[in-house]
């Protein structure tokens, strides 16, 4: 049976490789099977629980669909839109938000790591952020929901307040309890500079990440900076967990060529890293570089673009307004 797909991407600028493998390439895979219902939102109310220049978000807005379909999600089998221009997530949050116990959101540590030391300064929305995500999912009975590693936690707080929802209303199935989809390997792409950081659009030096919008020439120039260590190529994979670096950029040339990190190691096992970087950088241009050239075409066509979330947004009323009226009856309004 086909799955009911829902994922969320922020529109905060520098998509990157680590978004790409961890998560947009599996949404690929499942639009191309007819089977699944899926939609992809750009989740515009979650960039703003920090600061954004509206300018850019409304750039960076464009730029999330065009990396979409880029990629190769079908806007016409997919439905893309922009969590902003449908009403039920704001309020589904609300609701939910009475749902969700601050114990439960206390523990979620990409608060912590992005508040920083200063949590008083924080925004509110960026405290119950999780929440809002559990509304995203929530309202379009999503099955499964593809993510990379570090949205694991959130994921587990959505079905926690999935099964408190319907158990404090007593209504058995009312909210589905979502499955996520993470991969086993390759859920988390590393940092270039630091093999114990996440490859994240927020990092200051840009050399820390393939943008999905780097030239091949920059996408050379990086790899050629990508940080190592001096030993030959590891010959076994148990190696591995003591270097870092060298395990971030066999787990990327792995899943960039579909194979595991076994083979990859077997391939370039004693071998200099010059050679193996060589290596790497004709397949990263092969798979970055068309996307590249293809999301700066679509963002020249910005009509096309707006026109695709405006379709999806119809789209996404339709199911989710009937949904949160279902969830305002229960409720008691
Ligand atoms: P975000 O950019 O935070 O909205 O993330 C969009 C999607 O990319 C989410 O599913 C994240 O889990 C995934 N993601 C972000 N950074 C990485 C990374 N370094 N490695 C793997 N997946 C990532
Ligand atoms: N919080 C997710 C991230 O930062 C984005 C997101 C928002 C999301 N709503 C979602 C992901 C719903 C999956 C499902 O990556």
């Amino acid at each position: 049976m086909g799955k009911k797909i829902f994922s969320g991407v922020q529109p905060t600028g520098n998509l990157h490789l680590g978004n790409y493998l961890g998560a947009i390439k599996n949404f690929v895979n499942l639009n191309n099977d007819n089977e699944n219902e899926c939609i992809f939102c750009v989740v515009d109310l979650h960039a703003i629980t920090v600061k954004q220049d509206p300018k850019e978000l409304k750039k960076n807005i464009r730029e999330t669909v065009a990396t979409f379909v880029a990629s190769g999600i079908d806007p016409k089998k997919s439905i893309i839109f922009n969590q902003s221009a449908v009403a039920a997530h704001a309020e589904g949050a609300w609701i939910l938000s009475c749902v969700a116990r601050m114990g439960w959101l206390n523990r979620m540590t990409q608060f912590k790591e992005k508040a920083g030391k200063d949590k008083e300064k924080a925004s509110v929305g960026l405290y119950s952020y999780p929440v809002l995500m559990a509304a995203d999912i929530l309202l379009y009975d999503a099955s499964h929901v593809p993510v990379g590693d570090d949205q694991k936690q959130h994921l587990e707080l959505c079905r926690d307040i999935a099964q408190k929802f319907n158990n404090d209303f007593e209504i058995e199935n009312f909210l589905q309890v979502p499955e996520p989809l993470i991969q086993k390997e390759f859920s988390r792409i590393m940092s270039l500079k630091d093999g114990s950081k996440k490859m994240s659009k927020s990092e200051l030096s840009d050399l820390s990440r393939i943008n999905l919008t780097d030239t091949k020439d920059q996408i050379v120039n990086k790899i050629k900076k990508a940080k190592t260590d001096p030993l030959p190529m590891p010959k076994t994979v148990k190696e591995l967990d003591e270097r870092l670096e060298a395990k971030n950029l066999i787990g990327i040339y792995a899943s960039l060529t579909n194979s595991n990190l076994e083979k990859s190691v077997e391939t370039f096992a004693g071998k200099n890293f010059s050679e193996f970087k060589e290596k790497l950088s004709e397949v990263l241009v092969g798979k970055i570089e068309p996307i590249s050239l293809e999301i700066k075409k679509l963002l020249d066509n910005q009509s096309y673009l707006d026109n695709i979330l405006l379709e999806g947004a119809e789209k996404a009323n339709l199911i989710s307004s009937k949904k949160i009226k279902k969830i305002k009856e229960i409720v008691g309004f």
